[in-house]
């Protein structure tokens, strides 16, 4: 069994920064791009740490759940280093739990996209165990007064279980999904029991404000009479928890240096050279059916048959990143996605530039601002999505204020990007019209719509979210170097000893 830390922010979440491999009886790491790596690594790295995931690896480890711990070095001088603690699950673990319960019932559920879900017994039953493994390693591993920050719908019962260890923790949990309206949520047997199980922690933030009213309403049709609510904080007995709306940001510094990185403009320019298109409409996302894709290559579809003057001309550059591709409902997308694209490039075979790229990758983060610059539009056309750091992005790594975001009133970040082009992604024909309309945008529109987008996304950055979700929860008084000069006129809160 390992020591207790010393330092006092753990990180715990399904996935982390890091897969573990094990070759020949050594282990390797590989770093993985994902959104809450680069929302969280860095927060860690200022402050040294821990973060405690599942590392990819399946296994009995001789019933033991702690896997391995290593340390990760600093990525620069001015970097700590941070512990990395594996929680090891068994392969049926793997399938009920996170195959199961997590992505064919809850992903789904908080998605409104009910037909896509499956209530099985066996799904709880296995989510509930990974739950106190999760819990169990977590209260090893720290110590009684540690700063917990949980993340996602993977964990949600372990904010509850891990106070039993350590009843004077206190735990952050931040939820990166949609929360669903009451109406959809009642119908998971398990509403009660996971609700409980959240409600162990000291604060609990979302993306946007409506997400917060959906979970407050389902907290009080579960628990009637046992909640008060003042303002942004619920009361239990001696208890109190904060309930915030705080979208998360992008690291604004760093996206402005990669746009402003001559090799990775010139790499914009070759993606673009290499399309042969005159205009360039950009999709990245993870290969799931709650992004919309289909939608919008029929959109597109639609758009080339009514605008004949269009065609050979623009180019939709696809990325899709795979995504949990053993699961039926994802396998059968990319068979509909793969099949719609190469019907419409088929049938315009022949022109000078072919209606959609699709790439099936990811891609690191000198490719993404690159495929940011090579782009004229933006197309996120989400069905529902808990924000889309995509379109934030986007914004970021456009310095010249040029370009336009088509952005679907369905994901959370509609409500904070007003200035973008605001669609329903149901509505295929409005869609097409919307290509038109952006790909026709007088440069003078683009320029005062992004210069607004750019200043929000500034202000709410990446710095701004840790503040508010780890200032939030913390309680000896030191300063927090740096701040102050990243975000001049922000209110800082003076009562973390966590560095922002
Ligand atoms: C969403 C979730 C994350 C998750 C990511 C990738 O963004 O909010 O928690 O890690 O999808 O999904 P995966 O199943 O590959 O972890």
């Amino acid at each position: 069994m390992y020591n207790a830390l010393s330092n006092n922010l753990v990180i715990v979440s399904n996935r982390g920064a890091y897969v573990f491999q094990e070759n020949n009886g050594k282990i390797n790491t590989i770093r993985t791009v994902s959104g809450l790596a680069s929302a969280v690594e860095p927060v860690l790295f200022l402050n040294s740490g821990m973060w405690i995931a599942w590392g990819g690896r399946l296994g009995e480890n001789n019933g033991v759940s702690q896997g391995i711990r290593l340390t990760v070095p600093a990525s620069s001088s001015a970097a700590l280093p941070y512990q990395v603690q594996e929680v090891l699950l068994t392969e049926k673990e793997y399938n009920l739990y996170y195959h199961g319960f997590a992505n064919s019932c809850l992903w789904p559920l908080s998605h409104q996209m009910l037909d896509k879900c499956f209530f099985d017994q066996e799904f709880w039953l296995a989510y509930r165990q990974v739950n106190h493994k999760f819990a169990r390693v977590t209260a090893q591993v720290t110590k009684n007064k540690d700063f917990l920050w949980v993340h996602d719908y993977h964990l949600t019962l372990l904010p509850q279980l891990v106070k039993r260890y350590h009843c004077q923790a206190k735990v952050n949990f931040f939820w990166h999904i949609p929360f669903p309206p009451l109406d959809i949520y009642r119908v998971l047997p398990w509403g009660r029991q996971l609700l409980f199980g959240l409600l162990g922690c000291d604060f609990i933030a979302f993306h946007t404000q409506s997400y917060v009213n959906n979970f407050l309403a389902c907290v009080f049709h579960y628990f009637p009479g046992k909640f008060y609510q003042k303002q942004n904080e619920l009361f239990f007995e001696k208890r109190k928890i904060k309930v915030q709306a705080l979208p998360i940001g992008v690291n604004w510094s760093r996206f402005e240096k990669l746009a402003a990185d001559p090799k990775v403009q010139a790499q914009a320019e070759k993606i673009k050279s290499s399309l042969g298109a005159e205009f360039v409409l950009l999709g990245i996302d993870r290969l799931d059916y709650t992004k919309g894709i289909l939608e919008r290559i029929k959109a597109l579809e639609i758009f080339l048959a009514q605008n004949p003057e269009y065609r050979g001309r623009v180019t939709l550059l696809q990325v899709a990143v795979p995504s949990r591709d053993d699961l039926g409902a994802y396998k059968q997308l990319k068979e509909e996605v793969e099949g719609t694209i190469s019907k419409i490039n088929g049938f315009y075979e022949g022109y000078q530039a072919l209606p959609i790229r699709y790439l099936y990758r990811s891609l690191n983060e000198q490719e993404l601002v690159a495929h940011y610059l090579a782009a004229d539009v933006l197309l996120v056309t989400a069905l529902r999505d808990g924000l889309n750091l995509i379109a934030k992005e986007f914004i970021a790594s456009r310095l010249d204020n040029r370009g336009v975001l088509i952005l679907s009133s369905f994901a959370g970040a509609a409500e904070e990007l007003k200035e973008a082009l605001i669609i329903n992604p149901y509505h295929l024909a409005d869609l097409a019209v919307q290509i038109k309309n952006a790909l026709e945008m007088p440069l003078a529109e683009q320029i005062q719509r992004l210069r607004i987008l750019r200043a929000k996304i500034k202000t709410h950055d990446l710095r701004w979210w840790w503040q508010h979700n780890l200032g939030a929860f913390s309680t000896s008084q030191v300063s927090l170097p740096g701040i102050r000069k990243a975000l001049p006129g922000q209110v800082i809160s003076r009562t973390a000893n966590v560095k922002l």
